[in-house]
């Protein structure tokens, strides 16, 4: 995965933003929360995401706002790499929806 880049995947069936930013992974739920739109979609800019939809951004590292439309964080979730995994940790309550 290069720097500044941004992956979807699925973990447990919850969709996850996957960043690179220098030597450190970040993980997003794969949702603006401002609509529909995929985060994984978007584009990489000066440690956040530029939503594909509105271009709203989001801090990749903590899921806060950073520019309009975008009010609302988005959830963020721990990673951890160990060897050559990256590991997300999900919450519980989001497995259930
Ligand atoms: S859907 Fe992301 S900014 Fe509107």
């Amino acid at each position: 995965m290069a720097d500044d880049e941004v992956i979807g995947v699925s973990a447990a069936g919850v969709a996850i933003a996957l960043f690179r930013l220098g030597d450190s992974f970040h993980a997003l739920h794969d949702l603006c929360s401002h609509g529909r739109a995929r985060l994984s979609d978007g584009f990489v800019e000066d440690g956040c995401i530029e939503c594909p939809l509105h271009q709203g951004k989001i801090d990749i590292r903590d899921g806060s706002p950073r520019s309009a439309p975008i009010t609302l964080p988005v959830k963020s979730f721990p990673v951890r790499v160990v060897g050559a995994r990256i590991e997300v940790l999900l919450e519980p309550e989001l497995l259930l929806t």
